[in-house]
């Protein structure tokens, strides 16, 4: 406590009694503190006046302590001071080392300050005593100075640093009012305005009542102050009580010989980090997260977390490799064991092997296979990772909506997983397996993001070497990874794919083809595969074609496979139920395990052409070949054209055609030039329920308008396709082969074509395919009728300029 004064000397100095009760008294100004009667304070006094203050006390060590009224004020003038002080005896001076005296004073009475009578050098003040006003006892009286005794000593009892014997004290003082100054001295918490107004008032009861305020209130703070202090405890104890009981368990693993199962885990991992190969920036990043790890507790949610990630890191194979240099003849002869056939498809493949090998570091281009199912896509990848000495490894991205499939989620979601790529990497244990993009061409795209454009960059060599999986969020280098894709169609791979990619076609088989394979791999397969032995079965080469015919209709050779499959399980159940002797694959073997002929069409052709009106076409499907029936019929009518069979609108534009090429050439064929006027017409192209467009099958379609109104059939098993112009010429179509093998497949024997395709049947049919079939080529439509139709009898006296009048639109 501190406190100075300040006066002058005066020589008439302390004490004068003009008046009776009119005292003269040095002040001593102090501040923050409020001295009450009958309690002792001590003060330091540094204040230059004030220590001359003090020197001056003669006889009578009078003085009247009172306060500032702004403590903050260095040289206190009679304005600055509280009118009430309290007269005070000084017991005893000490000189502190510094010239400051240590004070004790001890209160003796209140006092008003009635008029200054000096400033200089300390301040002198007429005072006259404060009488209190005595209260009469009545029990509401009595009460609240009992209330005011208790609270204090809840007070004194609840608080650590007051001392219990306050308590006692206070017990023993009878006079409310000096009850009151020791309460007031003795809480260290009291305001010193609090204070001062103690000091003031004159009223015991006043006093009383303000002082019991200040005590409830001191209560509740101190309840609650215990309470919090109570609960922070709690919690300090329960993390101490965790902490020593681990460092028990740990200590307790050690004496077992146990390691610390989290330290040892950390250890593995930092081991496989280090032994990953991976490049210094991921590794900087792994150890970063395995630090982390160290630090956190195995029971913590985010602990697995971080542990399969580090774990991803280090198991990718960043540096290992399993490509050995490619031995081109060596390939050639695995690529020949593998697949029978496929000449143009193995040329291919080696030529692109070879570049390979030749310039390394080759931003190669992606391979992509397109045709038909079973045809061999997937199995010629294997066949290609098998002659580089790679893993092999398959996405299907059929269905696949969600770019996260490819590149993987965001570590911070639950659950989250690497994309595909990363997957497949982690799986082939090397950086360079042969990874096959099953169906491209059935990728979707919503909401969830376009995987297509997430596969671009996977497969742009040129953003490749810095591939980010959103799981793993540090860039792996794909670059030398072999990349495939697969599709049945081209027309569904978004075109900035498809210029990225190689594409290598493959076609459908013929029926000697499908043979060979049967016998070549389908059979040796399937007899090791359900368990029985060459010994036990065998099929005559007539039984193979039968099913290749009867029992199949595609373009690849899946369906064969199961059928051959069905047939070698129907034989080990013989075998199993004990007939020893070999199984013969007769057809009559073949109906009783396979039931009866499942592909009817060589009847079917012959039946549905029989009458005027109906033609068989060609088409391409994403499943190979196919034929096409198309139909036309007459009614009476106004002339209305009716087209049905869910064609598509580059078909029904091409039937248009075909419609005004007859009706300008209506007398030609021997028509009425007007025939339309009361006939309605109406094409159909049955099995309705499958959707067919585009332009190939413009000749049939005039052949069967033509048939039918001039009603004569169409030569019996024969197809054609190509596209017509307005006016006549037959311009032509792709697919060739697959429309080719469809035919034969479906027992047709004439074919005609348009003259420009003779090019592709010299490329892709080898005169054993082509067997007794023949080919007719067209260049006009006329030239097709006149093989479709062998009764028509065509007028050829058409103007020759008419015809070229007609603008011509090739597509
Ligand atoms: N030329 C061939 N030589 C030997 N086996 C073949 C040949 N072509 C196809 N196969 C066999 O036919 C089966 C089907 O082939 P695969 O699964 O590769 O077809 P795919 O073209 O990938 O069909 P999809 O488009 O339906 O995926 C495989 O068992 C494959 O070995
Ligand atoms: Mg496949």
């Amino acid at each position: 406590m501190k406190s100075q004064l300040s006066t002058t000397p005066d020589s008439s100095h302390p004490v004068s009694t003009e008046k009776p009760g009119v005292r003269r008294i040095a002040v001593l100004p102090v501040r923050d503190t409020v001295l009450f009667p009958h309690s002792v304070l001590p003060l330091t006094v540094g204040r230059e006046s004030s220590i001359q203050l003090i020197e001056s006390l003669g006889e009578e060590r009078s003085i009247v302590v009172a306060a500032q009224l702004d403590a903050r004020a260095d040289t206190p003038k009679p304005a600055d001071m509280h009118a009430v002080g309290t007269l005070a005896t000084v017991h005893k001076v000490v000189r502190m080392p510094n010239q400051s005296r240590f004070v004790f004073t001890e209160g003796v009475q209140r006092v008003r300050l009635v008029r200054f009578v000096q400033e200089e050098p300390f301040m002198v003040a007429e005072i006259e005593p404060l009488e209190d006003v005595e209260s009469e006892s009545t029990p509401a009286f009595e009460a609240l100075v009992r209330n005011v005794v208790e609270q204090f000593k809840q007070i004194v009892s609840e608080s650590p640093t007051l001392s219990d014997e306050l308590r006692t004290i206070a017990e023993n003082i009878e006079e409310p009012t000096r009850l009151v100054d020791f309460v007031a001295s003795s809480l260290p918490f009291l305001t010193t305005d609090d204070k001062q107004q103690l000091l003031e008032s004159a009223s015991i009861a006043d006093r009383l009542e303000q002082l019991n305020k200040t005590l409830a209130k001191e209560m509740e703070v101190q309840q609650l102050r215990n309470k919090i202090q109570s609960e922070v405890q709690d919690q300090v104890q329960q993390t101490q009580r965790d902490y020593y009981l681990r460092e028990q368990l740990k200590a307790i693993q050690k004496e077992l010989g146990d390691q610390d199962e989290g330290q040892r885990d950390a250890e593995e991992l930092r081991q496989k980090i280090e032994a990953s190969g991976m490049p210094e920036d991921v590794k900087k990043e792994a150890l970063k997260e395995l630090a982390r790890l160290a630090r956190m507790s195995p029971m913590a949610a985010d602990y697995s977390v971080t542990r399969n990630y580090i774990d991803w890191l280090a198991l990718l194979p960043w540096a290992k490799s399993s490509g050995t240099a490619v031995d081109i003849t060596k390939a050639k002869d695995i690529l020949d064991e593998d697949h029978y056939g496929l000449k143009k498809v193995k040329d291919r493949i080696l030529d692109y092997l070879s570049v390979l090998e030749l310039k390394k570091d080759m931003k190669s281009p992606i391979l992509c296979f397109v045709g038909p199912p079973g045809v061999g896509k997937t199995s010629v990848g294997r066949s290609i990772a098998r002659a580089t000495g790679r893993k092999f490894q398959r996405i299907s991205l059929g269905g696949m909506h969600d770019e996260a499939e490819i590149r993987g989620h965001r570590r911070t979601y639950i659950g989250a997983l690497p994309g595909q790529i990363i997957q497949c990497i982690r799986r082939a244990e090397t950086n360079d397996p042969v990874i096959m993009l099953d169906e491209v061409d059935k990728l979707g795209r919503d909401f969830r993001g376009d995987p297509a454009s997430a596969l671009l960059e996977t497969l742009d060599p040129e953003q490749n070497n810095t591939f980010r999986d959103n799981y793993l969020d540090v860039p792996f280098d794909l670059s030398k990874v072999l990349f495939i894709t697969t599709a049945n169609v081209l027309d569904t791979v978004p075109p900035p794919l498809q210029d990225r990619m190689e594409i290598i076609p493959l076609q459908g088989y013929s029926e000697d083809e499908k043979k060979q394979i049967a016998f070549r791999y389908l059979i040796p397969r399937q007899i090791k595969e359900n368990g029985i032995t060459v010994e036990q079965i065998e099929f005559p080469d007539e039984s193979v074609l039968h099913l290749v015919r009867y029992y199949t209709r595609e373009a690849g050779v899946r369906k064969l496979e199961q059928q051959i499959g069905t047939i070698c399980r129907k034989q080990a159940r013989r075998v199993v139920e004990g007939k020893k002797d070999k199984l013969v694959v007769t057809k009559e073997v073949i109906r009783e395990f396979l039931g009866n002929i499942q592909v009817r069409v060589e009847t079917e052709i012959a039946e549905r052409i029989k009458r005027p009106g109906v033609a068989v076409g060609l088409a391409w499907t994403p499943a190979g070949g196919d034929i096409l029936f198309i139909e036309a019929n007459k009614m009476k009518g106004k002339g209305t054209f009716t087209m049905t069979g869910q064609i598509g609108e580059v078909m029904q534009e091409s039937m248009q055609a075909a419609l005004t090429w007859v009706r300008s050439n209506a007398t030609e064929l021997g028509l009425a030039e007007d025939f339309t006027k009361d006939t309605d017409l109406h094409i159909h192209v049955p099995a309705g329920a499958i959707p067919k467009d585009g332009p190939s099958a413009g000749v049939t379609m005039a052949t069967v308008l033509v048939s039918l109104l001039t009603n004569s059939t169409v030569r019996p098993l024969t197809a054609m396709t190509g596209e017509i112009t307005l006016s006549g010429n037959v311009l032509p179509v792709g697919g060739i082969k697959e429309k080719f093998l469809a035919a034969r497949r479906a027992g047709v024997e004439t074919i005609i074509l348009p003259a420009e395709n003779r090019q592709d049947v010299e490329e892709d049919l080898t005169p054993e395919l082509i067997g007794g079939t023949t080919i007719h080529y067209a260049n006009r439509i006329e030239d097709v009728l006149a093989v479709a139709l062998p009764q028509l009898k065509f007028r050829t006296e058409k103007p020759a300029v008419e015809a070229e009048t007609i603008a011509e639109i090739a597509v």
